[in-house]
C-alpha cells in the first residue's frame, strides 16, 4: 500500500464527473488499499477517488462509529429528512461549514469483490456517504454550505 497525494481545491480534477468502475479488479483492490491508507495519514472519515486523481466512481469511508467499506458505483436511490452538518473535507484543508444534507438515505453499490451492496444510513454515516458521493460529480461541500469558515485554530 502506498499514500497517494491528496488533491486541492483549483486542481482540475476535483471538478470533473467521475466515470463508473467496469471491472472490480485486483487493481482497484490495490487503489481501495491505498486510499484507506490516504484516508488514515490525514485522519479522514472518507476520500474519493478523485481526490487522489483518479477519475473513477469510488470511495472509501471509516465514519469511526463502525461503518468501514469501499464503495465502488454507487447511487443513492432514496433520501429522507434533513439535517444540517459541520463538514470538512481533506481537499479544503483549513476549513469547515455547514451542509443541509438529507437525513437518512439508501445506497446501492458495489462492493471491493464487485458484490451488491445495499446500505440504509442515517446521521453521520449518510453525511459522509452524501459528501463522498457528490465527490464524484464534481462537487464539494463548498458548494451546498450555508457557511464555510476557516477552522479555529484549536480544532486544527
Ligand atoms: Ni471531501
Amino acid at each position: 500500500m502506498a499514500i497517494r497525494r491528496i488533491r486541492t481545491e483549483g486542481e482540475e480534477i476535483l471538478r470533473m464527473k467521475c466515470k463508473p468502475v467496469k471491472d472490480v479488479s485486483d487493481s482497484i483492490r490495490s487503489l481501495i488499499g491505498d486510499m484507506f491508507e490516504t484516508m488514515y495519514a490525514s485522519n479522514g472519515v472518507g476520500l474519493a477517488a478523485p481526490q487522489i486523481g483518479i477519475l473513477r466512481r469510488l470511495a472509501v469511508i471509516d465514519d469511526t462509529l463502525g461503518n468501514k467499506l469501499a464503495i465502488i458505483n454507487p447511487v443513492i436511490t432514496s433520501r429522507e429528512g434533513e439535517q444540517l452538518a459541520t463538514e470538512g473535507c481533506l481537499s479544503l484543508p483549513g476549513y469547515q461549514g455547514e451542509v443541509k444534507r438529507a437525513e437518512k438515505i439508501h445506497v446501492d453499490a458495489l462492493d471491493e469483490n464487485g458484490a451488491p451492496l445495499s446500505i440504509d444510513a442515517e446521521g453521520f454515516f449518510a453525511v459522509v456517504l452524501q459528501h463522498e458521493i457528490d465527490h464524484l460529480d464534481g462537487i464539494l461541500y463548498k458548494d451546498k454550505a450555508e457557511s464555510y469558515v476557516k477552522q479555529e485554530a484549536a480544532q486544527q
